[in-house]
């Protein structure tokens, strides 16, 4: 019997293969990313999500319906699957290691949970000699208060775990602010840690990546600009001192190699007169690195799958003198910035990015790109279609 020329087709189809499989826990525009950055490799990219309509999904990454807190279910993302990775920090950790006999799982549990929890973060750092700011975990008022009398100065409350672009962060001054702060991280039933309030002069982002071979790479040191503790821009490269820069880049290819990581790991630094503080690691893709797209040679993204495939590590250096992006955030009114894009598209050389998400105020959304010659100019075109977008 002959079969019919299109269903022919199909069966041929399905001979093809991937040059490989990633499965990536989560399914946000983090792993969304990563699959845009899979396609001209020829990568299939499998999002575990509960979620059918989270943004990876929509933009064609291949779902498997489960939760992240389920063995079968992170064994069924896995099934097939080169090796597994992470957008986020959220699964639990003991069931991914138990995964890990099983595939390679890279970063390892081990080393992602100096991202989940702010508190193991610290004192992983602590261990290693490298500076952070003074911290106490938290189990209720009092240590606040003890912590402030000790350390004489100003302090700030946070989550240990699911960073939020800082609305898990509270200021505190005094006993009032240490109370309200305190009662609501109790209602939210979050686990905190104190620590001490460093006179910031400016923050940077170390983006690094190593292979499991042990190659390493690093960009250039990334400038974030924040407002109310929410990263809103990021300028390539950062307006720091060539000594500051190259101190910088020591201290996250040190990191990568004290965590044994595999994959890209970005550091949040705190530039202080008195020298740099880690404030926060990610073992995965950062909203910081979002510029890499267009502004360097090899995305973040595409670092990470060369990383975590043990593929050789792509070239980090910029193609324009200069980059800036811009987070977009969800206006007042609810609005869908996608009903904007065309009139943002008539600013001139920028690259939006939409993430497909539900528009909701203050929620992030997509962010814009722009490159070229002088900094200003490139901040005026990428804040110029971002205000469009947020119309
Ligand atoms: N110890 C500190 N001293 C001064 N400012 C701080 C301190 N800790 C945090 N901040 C400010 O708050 C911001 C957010 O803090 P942090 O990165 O810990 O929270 P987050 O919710 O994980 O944020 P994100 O998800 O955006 O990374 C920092 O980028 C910084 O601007
Ligand atoms: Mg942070």
């Amino acid at each position: 019997m002959t079969l019919p020329a299109a269903m022919a087709l199909r069966l041929e189809d399905h001979a093809v293969q991937p040059a490989a499989r990633v499965g990536v826990i989560g399914a946000g525009q983090l792993a969304r990313m990563l699959h845009e950055a899979a396609v001209p490799l020829n990568v299939e990219v499998r999002v575990l999500t509960e979620d059918l309509g989270a943004c990876a999904v929509r933009a064609g990454a291949v779902p498997v319906l489960g939760s992240d807190q389920d063995l079968d279910d992170l064994r069924a993302l896995a099934a097939g699957c080169d090796v597994v990775t992470f957008e986020h920090e959220l699964a639990d950790l003991s069931l991914v290691d138990e995964l890990a006999s099983e595939v390679p799982v890279r970063p390892s549990a081990r080393a992602t949970r100096t991202a989940q929890d702010k508190l193991h973060g610290r004192r992983a750092l602590q261990a290693g000699g490298f500076p952070c700011p003074r911290f106490r975990p938290v189990y209720d008022l009092e240590d606040i208060h003890g912590f402030m009398l000790e350390i004489e100065g100003p302090a700030v409350l946070k989550a240990r775990s699911g960073g939020e672009g800082g609305r898990s962060v509270w200021m505190i001054d005094d006993a009032a602010s240490a109370k309200r702060a305190w009662d609501e991280a109790f209602a939210r039933r979050l686990n905190v840690l104190v620590e001490e309030r460093v006179a910031i002069r400016s923050e940077v982002s170390v983006l690094v990546a190593r292979s499991p071979n042990g190659q390493r790479v690093a960009y250039p040191v990334l400038e974030t600009r924040h407002v109310d503790g929410t990263c809103h821009e990021v300028h390539l490269p950062a307006q720091v001192g060539d000594d500051q820069a190259a101190q910088a880049v020591e201290l996250g290819l040190h990191l990568a190699e004290a965590l044994d990581v595999a994959g890209v790991l970005a550091v949040e630094l705190f530039i202080t007169d008195d020298g740099m503080l880690v404030n926060e690691l990610s073992l995965r893709p950062h909203n910081s690195g979002h510029v890499t797209i267009e502004a360097c040679a090899t995305s973040q993204f595409q670092q990470h799958l060369r990383a975590i495939l043990g593929w050789p590590l792509g070239s980090p250096r910029l193609v324009a003198p200069c980059a800036v992006m811009v987070n977009v955030f969800g206006n007042d009114a609810g609005g869908d910035p996608s009903h904007q894009l065309p009139s943002a598209l008539a600013v001139p050389e920028v690259y939006p990015h939409l993430y497909g998400k539900l528009a909701q105020s203050g929620r992030k959304l997509g962010h814009v790109t722009a490159l070229g010659e002088r900094r200003e100019e490139v901040l005026a075109r990428a804040r110029a279609a971002t205000a469009v977008l947020r119309r």
